[in-house]
């Protein structure tokens, strides 16, 4: 079976693991949740304006979206330009292409003020037309991307043959390896004195009035107390339900081939899903890889997930007959917003509480514009972008209103799970290292049956609001279609919004033969 990894993880990376226990309750100016690109370059950027700053982080560094990103950096954006235009209105749109160039330009200019080797190179972009109904797009897209100051310009074909019809070049965008480019921020923050404590679950915030501190509850009974804290777990795990009505969770594929040689280019299609694609050399094999990505859909709605991995690998080998090997596969989770744009600033209605999310899968010139906003925003400086990222504004534009509607009509669907039938009717139709949801009574059972035959129950309510769990057979997970929590096999939380774990069920593990 080939390996499960994104071409960014190899043992290598384990340095990555830099963190200490929390072994006392601190307090401090700037409390960090979340140890990804965003919250350690929001740490980075905080500290290098003189306030104190710690991390805390429920698993290790980069162990959430940050090492599936495939790390295209680029100015055009994954909601087309003509849709923001129509969106925001013109002004807006070119204030956001101009705020993305900022998120690039700050992650090439800590690479460069760290001296850190994560190959960031400037390269060309390609959004790929493969028949005259996209290519139209492709023209409306031309004109409204140059309307809102980006450089660029129709050709007849992209480098890397992803579709059949002409395509958007756009110069000077990027790409990096992000791990690497993290280890290097890491040591900048050890070399800095940032503390990075893990593993740390934050279970409470306690904001007892404005201005005063706030006291974060651990899981295993420690406070951080801060003036301000930064929410940077790509779901807020701060918030339950307000900024959730205005997310929405896909799963996005991965997948890595061999290749002779890599060529310096990114490239996107129109299809839906779409699919996007660019080089890179192997972090545990050093081998020239193409990586490709895409297929996504809404966390636990599909009940066989496992065949994006096989759809995208059909889909390479129809454009490049001469790839080789698969070399891993991975995937990841992206949250959408219905206007296009992440949330980034003060959590609606708390002045020092700041989020991060809804990166609608730009998550690197996100969490570098990101950084900057959040930084001016505790520091008090003014900043270009903050109206347009802020966390309290509502969908307002027929589009936004119509996608909004349709995302949270879509997850209070998923509630009907609690009538509808189960999965399974009995554990022994569950094959072995698979899982499945029981009824039992009223209440939903989810049942995870090991390779030796343990059948593990639990309850298939998600302590977030609710919804009921489903079985991911590509991530052996448990994933809520709700929200997009997720749990691993036994329950464990390892995605928000959900704080806490599944329940567990009284004699929940025992033998499936036993369960009979
Ligand atoms: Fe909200 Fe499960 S993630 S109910």
């Amino acid at each position: 079976m080939m390996p499960k990894r994104s071409p960014w993880q190899s043992p290598e990376a384990g340095a990555l693991a830099a963190t200490r226990a929390l072994n006392s309750d601190l307090s401090v100016d700037v409390c960090v949740v979340g140890a990804g690109m965003a919250g350690l370059l929001c740490a980075l950027e905080l500290r290098e304006r003189g306030r104190s700053v710690l991390v805390l982080e429920r698993d290790s560094v980069a162990a959430g979206e940050t090492g599936a990103t495939t790390a295209h950096l680029s100015t055009l954006l994954d909601t087309r330009y003509f849709e923001l235009c129509d969106m925001h209105g013109a002004d807006k749109a070119r204030a956001i292409a101009t705020s993305h160039m900022r998120g690039i330009a700050h992650l090439e200019r800590v690479a460069n003020a760290h001296g850190i080797d994560c190959a960031f190179q400037r390269v060309s972009g390609f959004l790929c037309a493969d028949d005259e109904r996209q290519a139209a797009d492709l023209r409306r897209e031309a004109a409204a991307a140059t309307q809102a100051g980006i450089s660029c310009e129709l050709v007849r074909r992209a480098p890397l043959a992803i579709a059949d019809g002409s395509a958007l070049h756009v110069p000077h965008q990027a790409q990096f390896e992000p791990l690497a480019f993290l280890r290097g921020v890491v040591r900048a923050l050890q070399a800095s004195g940032v503390p990075i404590y893990a593993p740390v679950s934050v279970c409470d915030f306690e904001i007892r009035s404005e201005r005063e501190p706030i006291a974060l509850s651990t899981s295993d009974g420690r406070r951080v107390v801060a003036n301000f804290v930064v929410v940077a777990t790509n779901s807020p795990i701060n918030d339950v339900t307000v900024l959730h009505t205005k997310l929405a969770a896909y799963r996005s594929y991965g997948l890595s081939v061999a290749i002779p040689e890599t060529i310096p280019a990114l490239c996107w299609d129109l299809a839906t899903p779409y699919h996007y694609a660019r080089t890179a050399f192997d972090a545990l094999t050093h081998e020239p890889l193409l990586i490709v990505g895409g297929e996504d859909h809404r966390v636990g709605q599909e009940l066989e997930s496992e065949q994006h991995w096989q759809q995208l690998e059909d889909w390479v080998r129809d454009r490049f007959p001469s790839a080789g090997r698969v070399v891993s596969h991975w995937s990841g989770q992206v949250l959408e917003t219905s206007d296009g744009l992440a949330f980034i600033g003060r959590n609606p209605g708390q002045e020092q509480v700041l989020v991060l999310t809804g990166f609608s899968g730009n998550g690197m010139s996100y969490s570098g514009l990101g950084a900057e906003l959040i930084a001016d925003l505790i520091v008090g400086d003014d900043n270009p972008a903050r109206e347009l990222y802020e966390p309290a504004r509502k969908p307002h534009s027929l589009g936004a209103v119509g996608r909004y509607v349709r995302e949270n009509l879509n997850t209070l669907e998923q509630y009907s799970d609690w009538l509808g039938p189960a999965d399974v009717e009995r554990i022994e139709d569950i094959r072995r290292g698979e899982g499945a949801v029981l009824r039992r009574g009223l209440d939903r059972v989810a049942v995870y049956v090991d390779q030796e035959g343990g059948a593990h129950e639990l309850s298939a309510t998600c302590p977030h609001l609710g919804g009921v769990v489903a079985w991911n057979d590509a991530e052996k997970s448990w994933d809520c279609p709700c929200h997009g929590s997720r749990f691993d096999c036994y329950g464990k939380v390892i995605a928000g919004p959900a704080v806490s774990d599944l329940n567990q069920l009284a004699g929940g593990s025992k033998k499936a033969a036993e369960a009979r």
